[in-house]
């Protein structure tokens, strides 16, 4: 299979979750091995919200701190890659192009951001269509989508599925500036819905969870496409 993953930047900050990293670290390998081609595309969390900030402090326009977030998203995909050795390629690549290429080596392509204007989401929807991925998979730090923001409101539910237009509802409700995308991004869906990527949104602290989208067990939010 041609699997896309995006892990949330949660894994990595406020509060290093070395456990999970590691648990990620195995599940991709042992989808290596068994001959998938694995994307994995990985965010910049807290840690690219306070880069943001402080650049934004000192007078940065939007796209500076883009490109700070990019790199920070790049600090933490080099993390992974370093943990995963000789089975992934050995730095984030900069375009499509050359994470395409790394695919051709037959690495675990590891990646963070690529361009200004959208978030991480918008990377792993552009190398789902690109490698005409069998799935993409975005982790979440909650175990799908709600309703609305189940930190804030008890009375918030879970969709076992969602339609695009529902999830365009619930995303134009948020802001999109520089470090702030509210659960996906509004570009990462459009191309979603242009190429009818198979998506599910799953909770990204049990990486048991991705063995369930690849035997079709119902986990999560399945957007529907
Ligand atoms: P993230 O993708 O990490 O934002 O990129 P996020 O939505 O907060 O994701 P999680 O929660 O960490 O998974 C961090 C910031 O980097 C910039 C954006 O400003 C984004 O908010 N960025 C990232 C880009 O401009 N282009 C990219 O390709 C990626």
């Amino acid at each position: 299979l041609k699997l896309v993953i995006k892990l949330g930047g949660f894994l990595f900050s406020p509060k290093p979750r070395i456990n999970l990293i590691r648990s990620y670290v195995s599940k991709l390998k042992g989808l290596y091995e068994e001959g998938h081609n694995v994307v994995v595309i990985v965010g910049g969390g807290k840690q690219a919200r306070d880069y943001i900030k402080m650049a934004r402090t000192l007078g940065a326009d939007e796209a500076s701190c883009d490109q700070i977030g990019i790199n920070v998203s790049r600090l933490n995909a080099m993390l992974l890659t370093a943990h995963l050795g000789l089975a992934a390629y050995p730095t984030p690549p900069k375009s499509v192009e050359e994470a395409l290429r790394a695919l051709r080596l037959g690495k675990i392509v590891v990646m963070g951001g690529l361009t200004p204007g959208h978030s991480t989401d918008a990377v792993a929807a552009l190398m789902a269509e690109m490698l005409n991925a069998d799935v993409l998979i975005r982790t979440l730090d909650v175990d799908g989508i709600y309703t609305c923001d189940p930190k804030r409101r008890a009375d918030s539910k879970r969709y076992e599925k969602i339609t695009l237009n529902e999830l365009y509802k619930l995303l134009m409700e948020g802001k999109f500036w520089a470090g702030t995308y509210p659960l996906f991004d509004l570009v990462a869906l459009k191309i979603i819905e242009r190429s009818r990527i198979r998506t599910y949104f799953v909770d990204g602290r049990d990486p048991s969870n991705v063995d369930k989208v690849l035997k079709g067990l119902p986990v999560g939010t399945r957007l529907v496409v």
